[in-house]
């Protein structure tokens, strides 16, 4: 950040005091509180973090105006047009795009350590079958640490960079492995000849009684859904991550964190929860009824996969993932697919009414994207489970930002006390 000699006067009690600003390379300026406590004795009030910035970082930035994402500078429609996930996995984790000779020595080393500690199958087995792949991959993440001692230690740099690539690399097979779990059929081994999509693909929908075929369009709209959800600024579950990594925790324990708070359906779940809406709503004609309840106050019902915390016109992803949808779906045969008519048609309508437009409502990531998956085959709980498997990598690689940094400490925020003011204890035969 640069320091400009600017600042802001805050005039409390009598008193003035003079906050530094610092401005970013693109986007808002930042007012600098760090010493207002001590200098002033207040606290600054921002439940949910809307005017908050809770860190300075390289990796990601949005124009939530402009509907801009760019990750290290590059926007997001041309990486999903023009590279490959574990290409934007090397950019994310090292700030750079790869020579070929750095991009193919990061390939063989991830793929080569796709496969998990054998043990862990038993870990597997523990779980009930029908348990949302979601519980079983935020446990068997979290005991990655009783299993890869060796990179444990976040202290040093090279057992960092280790950890970074095994959660990148077994990611996929954790999740391919909690859905195999679930539906009773054997865990499939990943391939090192396969590309990081169709391995997936294929240790999900492989059985040992046949050969599986990748089809080429389905492992590169794997691929383009693993890139649009990668990296996403100080989004929760990010900022679930740094806060338990700013005490010192392991990564494995940090990024299960992180897949803890990415399955809720305000966030990571809507993906599933959009889907199961869409089904609700079923066809066309009964889009109006659901309109009216996610305007209505008194109904909890919001519409999943539209709004968004910064975006405020359109989600790059969303337009990118939209273009994927109509791809994928006539390669497959389902262009009439209900679902997306039905998607279809509520956007229209929804950015239709005057509702939406004031309180700046647009689909986001989440809305277009189950309908790929579940034109792909996979089933709704396996949605976040792929959002969780994609932002793995900006999870990490906000964690070495985070670690490498000398200004870097335990997050610790403060309150605004509405509680009760000291009192005495009363005895039980008193009360
Ligand atoms: C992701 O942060 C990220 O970057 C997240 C993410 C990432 O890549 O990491 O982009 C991924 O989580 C995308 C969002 C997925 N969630 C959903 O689709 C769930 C539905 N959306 C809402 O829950 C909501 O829009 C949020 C949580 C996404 C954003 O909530 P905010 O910013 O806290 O906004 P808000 O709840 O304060 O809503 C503002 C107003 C409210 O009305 P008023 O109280 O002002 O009258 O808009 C209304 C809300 O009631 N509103 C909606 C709505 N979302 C907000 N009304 C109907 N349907 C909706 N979906």
């Amino acid at each position: 950040m640069t320091e400009n000699n600017k600042s802001a006067t805050l005039n409390l009690n009598g008193e003035s005091y003079e906050l530094p600003i610092f401005s970013p390379t693109v986007g808002p300026d930042v007012i600098d509180i760090r010493k207002l406590y001590a200098a002033a004795g207040v606290f600054t009030y921002d439940p949910g973090f809307t005017s908050t910035a809770s860190c300075d970082s390289t990796i990601t930035y949005i124009d939530g105006e402009k509907g801009e994402l760019l990750h290290r500078g590059y926007p997001i429609d041309q990486l999903a047009g023009k590279s490959h996930f574990l290409e934007v996995c090397y950019l994310l984790l090292y700030g750079v795009l790869p020579t070929a000779e750095d991009l193919e020595n990061f390939e063989t080393t991830i793929t080569r350590h796709t496969m998990v500690h054998e043990q862990m199958i038993n870990f597997f087995r523990g779980f009930r079958r029908d348990a949302h792949p979601m519980a079983i991959i935020v446990g068997v993440v979290g005991a990655m640490s009783a299993f890869y001692h060796d990179s444990t230690d976040i202290n040093d740099p090279r057992q960092r960079e280790v950890a970074s690539h095994r959660l990148i690399a077994k990611m996929p097979t954790i999740a391919a492995m909690a859905y195999k779990y679930t539906i009773g059929q054997p865990f499939v081994y990943p391939r090192n000849d396969l590309d990081y999509a169709s391995n997936f693909l294929r240790m999900c929908f492989a059985v040992p009684c046949e050969e599986y075929e990748v089809n080429p369009i389905l492992s590169r709209a794997m691929d383009r859904i693993f890139t649009l959800h990668a990296d996403h600024e100080q989004n929760a579950s990010t900022s679930t991550v740094r806060l338990a990594s700013s005490s010192g925790a392991n990564p494995f324990a940090c990024i299960a964190a992180g897949i803890a708070c990415l399955w809720g359906p305000a966030h990571g779940g809507a993906n599933q929860a959009c889907l199961e809406m869409l089904k609700e709503i079923g066809t066309v004609d009964r889009i109006p009824e659901f309109i009216d309840r996610a305007k209505d106050k008194d109904d909890p019902f919001r519409l999943m996969g539209f709004g968004h915390r910064v975006y405020k016109n359109f989600d790059p992803r969303a337009t990118v993932m939209k273009q994927s949808a109509d791809e994928v779906l006539d390669l497959l045969g389902v262009e009439n697919n209900p679902l997306l008519q039905v998607a279809k048609e509520l956007e229209r309508v929804a950015l239709s009414d005057p509702y939406f437009a004031e309180k700046k409502l647009f689909p986001n990531v989440d809305f277009y994207s189950g309908i790929i998956l579940e034109a792909m085959g996979f089933p709704t709980s396996m949605f976040t489970p792929i959002f969780a498997l994609s932002r793995t990598v900006g999870w990490i690689s906000q964690w070495k930002e985070m670690i490498g940094d000398p200004q870097n400490k335990i997050g610790r925020p403060r309150q605004l006390y509405l509680g009760e003011t000291q009192r005495d204890y009363i005895d039980i035969e008193n009360r």
